[in-house]
């Protein structure tokens, strides 16, 4: 009989049950064989004893619309660079041995980039088995065009934004709705659109705040007294646009974060009243919307069939819409930012959205 390990690593994200449900209903209950969840990530299999529990079809039930993971996670459990006692310390080989121990044939790895890349590390540098499943709220995964998590963040984000609106009118405000991407703009960017924001900054165009309070500006002159921004948390000010990454994020921490650094450069600038949301763990928790309940499902019955076929080291994606898979090699590529010249900017462009940049 085959047996294999699950597991859920990094940042959570809805849908995350869903996919576990969809293995174990194909592998368990049509496939016969026995499935076992890890969990916390890899920590499962470093602790004593092993935190390992066996999943049958029965144990998945009400999963699909769970948010969350039933499994734990942390993105803090790297085998390879392991904290210990404020050192460092390598504990790959004892993964290996639970696998052993356990009698698994591989691990079925979902998460993000992070994740893949230590599952990749543990086929590649150490045998073990793997097949990964990509997740990530911020959709900014390289090798697969989108991820099961992302459309329940923009849910949340754009009924923020249809919550700020009402207000903002009622006020004559500026309101400043900070979203997650700390390296990508697709949340900002595809909830800006959808919520009908005034303004929408992103990583991926480092903005002035002097076009920021020009948009104000035009919109008061209009009869619009008040304006929505979105910020990515991850946006950068020109000001900061050839500094380094840690420096970039050192100075945004510093303020308060992307939203309240923003809103302190346009107090001067518009006068007025300005306020900042900032919409944190808001998006990541709670119920998949149905898409991701549909795209999480596609994603767990591929890995199965990964599994099935003996395709180890690839990762289940989507290409052209259609579920695919890539090899796992070629995951680590970074971040895939939104294309300052890409359609969706064109159309949010064309719409009177600016990006003060
Ligand atoms: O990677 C997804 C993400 O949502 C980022 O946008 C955000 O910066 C990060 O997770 C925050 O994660 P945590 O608070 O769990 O460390």
């Amino acid at each position: 009989m085959r047996k294999v390990g699950i597991l859920t690593g990094g940042g959570d994200a809805p849908g995350l049950n869903a996919v576990l449900r969809a293995f174990v209903k194909r592998a368990v209950g049509q496939l016969g064989w026995e499935v076992h969840g890890v969990r916390d990530a890899f920590d499962g299999l470093l602790s004593t004893p092993k935190a390992v529990q066996p999943l049958r079809p029965r144990d998945c039930r009400g999963w699909l619309h769970r948010g969350g993971t039933a499994l734990g996670t942390t993105n803090r459990g790297d085998p390879f660079a392991w904290h210990r006692g404020g050192g460092v310390v390598d504990r790959s080989e004892e993964v290996v041995q639970a696998v052993e121990a356990l009698g698994l044939e591989g691990l079925v790895c979902i998460g993000g980039d992070g994740t893949q890349a230590i599952a990749w590390r543990l086929m590649s540098e150490r045998g073990v088995p793997v097949v990964g499943v990509p997740k990530t709220i911020d959709n900014d995964i390289a090798a697969t065009e989108l991820t099961f998590g992302f459309q329940s963040a923009i849910d949340v984000a754009t009924d923020a934004l249809d919550r700020l609106h009402t207000t903002a009118e009622s006020h004559d405000r500026v309101m400043v709705l900070e979203v997650m991407g700390r390296d990508a703009g697709h949340i900002a960017l595809t909830a800006g659109i959808a919520g009908g924001a005034d303004v929408v900054l992103i990583p991926e165009i480092p903005y002035s705040p002097e076009k920021v309070a020009s948009k104000v500006h035009k919109r008061r002159a209009v009869g619009r007294p008040f304006s929505i921004v979105v910020v990515a948390e991850g946006a950068v000010p020109r000001e900061d646009a050839d500094r380094t990454d840690a420096e970039r994020t050192a100075r945004t921490r510093a303020a308060g974060g992307a939203a309240h650094r923003l809103s302190e450069a346009l107090q001067p600038l518009v006068g007025g009243e300005i306020r900042v949301v900032v919409l944190g763990h808001l998006q990541r928790g709670g119920r998949p919307v149905p898409f991701d309940r549909v795209l999480a499902t596609r994603f767990g019955v591929h890995a199965v069939d990964l599994v099935e076929s003996g395709a180890w080291g690839r990762m289940v994606c989507l290409r052209d819409g259609r579920v695919a898979d890539v090899g796992l090699d070629q995951v680590a590529t970074g971040a895939r930012g939104v294309d300052p010249h890409g359609e969706l900017v064109r159309v949010a462009r064309s719409v009177g959205v600016e990006f003060g940049g």
